[in-house]
C-alpha cells in the first residue's frame, strides 16, 4: 500500500496556537468568525468558547478557520478525551484547510496533555456532524487526520478518536476490583 503524503493547502495559511492563551486579539477575529458564519447560537456562552479555541488559520490577516475542543471524560472509553471541533469560513472550504487546520490542533493539545499529566487527556475524541464527509469517506481510519470510528451517539452520529502516542486506558477487567488474575 502507498503511504498517502500529507495534506497539501491549497491557499497560504498560517497558524496560530490559542489553547489556554487567552489571546485577545485571536478572540476578537474569532467572534467575527462566528458571526461572519452564522455559528453562534443564542443558546451558547461566548466565553465559554472562547475558552475551548485550540487554534486558528488566517489568510492575509482574516481568520478563516477555527478549531476548538473540550475535554470531558466519555463514559464508554473511560477516558478523558478533547471533543474537537472544526469550522472553516465558507469561502475557504475545499481548500484542506480543515485537514492541515486538524492536524496542527492535534499537535497542540497532545503536547498539552504531555506537559499537564494531571489532566489524564488521552486523545482526541469528534463527533461528526457533517453529513457530507460522512458520505465522501467511510474508511473507519480517516487517512489524515487519522480519525478512527469507535461506535455511534445515541443520536446516530459517528463518533471517532484519535488517540496519543502516550495516551493509556484503565486496567480493568470484568468482576470485582482487585480478584486474582485465573492461572
Ligand atoms: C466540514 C468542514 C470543516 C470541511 O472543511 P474543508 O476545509 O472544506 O475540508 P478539507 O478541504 O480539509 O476536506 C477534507 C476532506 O473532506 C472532503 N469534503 C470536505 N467538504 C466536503 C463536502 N461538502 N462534500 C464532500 N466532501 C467534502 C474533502 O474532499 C476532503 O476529502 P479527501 O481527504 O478525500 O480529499 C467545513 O465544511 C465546515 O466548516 N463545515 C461547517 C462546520 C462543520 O460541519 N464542522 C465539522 C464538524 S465534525
Amino acid at each position: 500500500m502507498t503511504e498517502r503524503s500529507p495534506p497539501e493547502l491549497q491557499i497560504p495559511v498560517d497558524f496560530r496556537p490559542a489553547w489556554q492563551l487567552a489571546d485577545s486579539q485571536i478572540a476578537q477575529d474569532a467572534v467575527a468568525f462566528w458571526e461572519r458564519n452564522n455559528m453562534l447560537s443564542p443558546n451558547a456562552s461566548v466565553e465559554e468558547r472562547l475558552s475551548q479555541v485550540v487554534c486558528a488559520a488566517y489568510d492575509e490577516g482574516q481568520m478563516i478557520a477555527i478549531a476548538t475542543a473540550n475535554i470531558r471524560e466519555v463514559d464508554f472509553l473511560r477516558a478523558n478525551l478533547a471533543m474537537f471541533r472544526v469550522s472553516v469560513d465558507r469561502n475557504a472550504r475545499h481548500k484542506r484547510v480543515s485537514t492541515a487546520l486538524s492536524l496542527y490542533a492535534f499537535d497542540v493539545l497532545e503536547r498539552w496533555s504531555q506537559e499537564h499529566p494531571e489532566a489524564q487527556l488521552m486523545g482526541i475524541g469528534a463527533v461528526i456532524q457533517s453529513r457530507a464527509l460522512v458520505e465522501h469517506d467511510n474508511h473507519a481510519v480517516w487517512p489524515d487526520t487519522k480519525l478512527t470510528f469507535v461506535g455511534y451517539t445515541n443520536d446516530g452520529y459517528q463518533f471517532r478518536v484519535r488517540w496519543f502516542p502516550h495516551g493509556t486506558i484503565p486496567r480493568l477487567w470484568p468482576g470485582e476490583a482487585g480478584a486474582k488474575p485465573a492461572k
